[in-house]
């Protein structure tokens, strides 16, 4: 690991390494040149996360429990599995696109172990700014500084940390968003279709909470021995993938605010969606699903909208996108060409939801469920991961 990056340091000078514009550096072993004497051989060139332990030990510890340390091919495989259908599909180009955004410490060499390392500290860290500018996105998008010059949230004196040097604060992390949008802003697919928005629903939501408030949270404790902070924002990155991985709803918990009310012979649901985007967002293959069950009062159900075809038997219950090709057959996002379906809730959406219910239904129980990899996509990718069970959130009850 260390001689890729060393290599890559030679190669490229001791700055702006992979603030390519879009184009990938040169390639890591192409390069003869020698390794550089200067402080961009210590250990500290960012590349690993161990060599930051000593000093930041809490952060190190919580963004190993992150999707962000697993956003490589061989530590996600439901990401690996869409990028080899696509690159059997589309080309061998396709591994250099999604690197931008999942391996961005190694853009020309895939399996590389700076690559393995996916969204690593220096990816964030090693920064003099970040441009959205002209639709930039990913590695293009970061402006990297100098090999072993690190910041953060702080402006930090030089001279302050005796492994690394500094620098003032990072606007671009401390308005809480700017940095999240060089990879989360909007993808579109070949023929044009936003499949992943999650930037522009923020910016529709109205919401002023940047990203960091809700998916860094504030947590106890210093961010590691050397700081005197007694809180910091946790880089565990919270999310459903970790929630899913916890087998508890964590955040997801907080994504809707569900409620109902009986009104004859309906049942109105009422889901107010709090999160600062569509709920759900992200990757588009995502899906939630509403249940609902009534009882009569002698506590026997009397009714259920789904059972086991969810989109025949309650199409309105399911929140989700749905893509088509061209000759209109189903068709996942990355190959479609037209979005037939778009009913997940909209950033900042309360939308009311009457059920039909029997008249002798006296309570009710509402249950929202979040599929990562719903049946369809675990089938079209043949992955039968433990992310294909749902995220079950707590039911709320409805009595009439
Ligand atoms: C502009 C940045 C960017 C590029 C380029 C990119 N991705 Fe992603 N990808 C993301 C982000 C951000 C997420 C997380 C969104 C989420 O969790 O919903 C993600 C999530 C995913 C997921 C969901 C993984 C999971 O565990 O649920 C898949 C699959 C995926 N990407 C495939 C690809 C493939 C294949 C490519 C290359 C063709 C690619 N991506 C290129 C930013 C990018
Ligand atoms: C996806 C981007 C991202 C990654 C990856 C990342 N960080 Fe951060 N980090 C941030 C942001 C954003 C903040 C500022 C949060 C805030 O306080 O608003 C931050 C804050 C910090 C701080 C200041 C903590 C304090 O005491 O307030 C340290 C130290 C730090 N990061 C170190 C690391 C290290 C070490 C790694 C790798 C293990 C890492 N970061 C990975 C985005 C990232
Ligand atoms: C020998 C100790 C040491 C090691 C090792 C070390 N740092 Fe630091 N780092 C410091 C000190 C000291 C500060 C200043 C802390 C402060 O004022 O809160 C600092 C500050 C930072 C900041 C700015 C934090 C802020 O609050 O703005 C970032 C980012 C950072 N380090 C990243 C890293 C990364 C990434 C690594 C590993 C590649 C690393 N550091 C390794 C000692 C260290
Ligand atoms: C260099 C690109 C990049 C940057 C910058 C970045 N992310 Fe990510 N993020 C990703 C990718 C890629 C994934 C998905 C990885 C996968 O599924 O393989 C991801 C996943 C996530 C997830 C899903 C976690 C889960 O458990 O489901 C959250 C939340 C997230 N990022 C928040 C943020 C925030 C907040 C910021 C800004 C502080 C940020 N990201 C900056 C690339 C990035
Ligand atoms: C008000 C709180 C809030 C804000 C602000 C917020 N989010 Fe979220 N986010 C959530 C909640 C709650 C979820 C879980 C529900 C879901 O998965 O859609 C979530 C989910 C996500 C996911 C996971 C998607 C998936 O299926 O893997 C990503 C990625 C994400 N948010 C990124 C961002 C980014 C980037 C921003 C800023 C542009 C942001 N969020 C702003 C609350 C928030």
């Amino acid at each position: 690991m260390k001689q890729t990056n060393l290599l890559l340091a030679a190669a490229l000078g001791s700055h702006l390494l992979f603030a390519c514009g879009g184009e990938p550096p040169p390639s890591a072993t192409s390069s003869s040149a020698p390794a550089p004497a200067s402080a961009s051989a210590s250990l500290l060139d960012g590349s690993d996360p161990k060599t930051c332990e000593p000093c930041h030990a809490a952060v190190v510890a919580e963004w190993r429990e992150s999707l962000h340390s697993r956003a490589h091919h061989s530590a996600d495989p439901i990401y690996g599995a869409l990028r080899a259908l696509r690159t059997e599909k589309q080309g061998p180009e396709i591994p250099g696109k999604c690197a931008r955004c999942h391996n961005p410490r190694d853009v020309a060499q895939h399996e590389s172990d700076a690559a393995k390392l996916g969204v690593s500290c220096a990816t964030c860290h090693q920064l003099e700014g970040v441009h959205l500018e002209d639709g930039k996105k990913g590695v293009a998008a970061l402006d990297a500084g100098p090999i072993g010059r690190f910041r953060g949230p702080h402006d930090i004196a030089d001279g302050a940390s005796p492994a690394h040097s500094t620098g003032p604060a990072l606007a671009a992390l401390t308005d809480g968003k700017t940095l999240c949008l060089a990879c989360h802003g909007e993808e579109k697919n070949a023929a044009g279709l936003a499949t992943c928005s999650t930037g522009t629903e923020h910016v529709a939501s109205g919401e002023t909470k940047g990203c960091t408030s809700c998916h860094m949270d504030e947590v106890q404790g210093p961010s590691g021995s050397v700081s005197t902070r007694p809180t910091h924002r946790s880089h565990r990155f919270r999310g459903p993938h970790l929630a899913s991985r916890e087998q508890q709803p964590g955040i997801v918990a907080e994504a809707v605010a569900l409620s109902g009310a009986f009104d004859k012979d309906r049942l109105v649901v009422k889901l107010a969606n709090r999160s600062g985007h569509a709920f759900p967002t992200g990757f588009p293959g995502r899906m939630a699903l509403l249940e609902v069950r009534a009882f009569d009062a002698a506590g026997k159900q009397v009714y259920v909208n789904v059972t086991s075809e969810p989109m025949k038997e309650h199409p309105q219950a399911v929140f989700n996108m749905g893509f088509t090709d061209a000759e209109g057959k189903p068709a996942l996002a990355a190959f479609a060409t037209q979005l037939v379906r778009d009913n997940r809730l909209k950033p900042g959406e309360t939308r009311e939801l009457p059920v039909e219910v029997p008249k002798d239904a006296k309570k009710a129980e509402l249950r929202l469920k979040l599929f990562l990899v719903p049946p369809p996509l675990a089938k079209a990718l043949s992955y039968t991961g433990p992310e294909t069970a749902p995220i079950v959130l707590a039911p709320v009850v409805v009595t009439r």
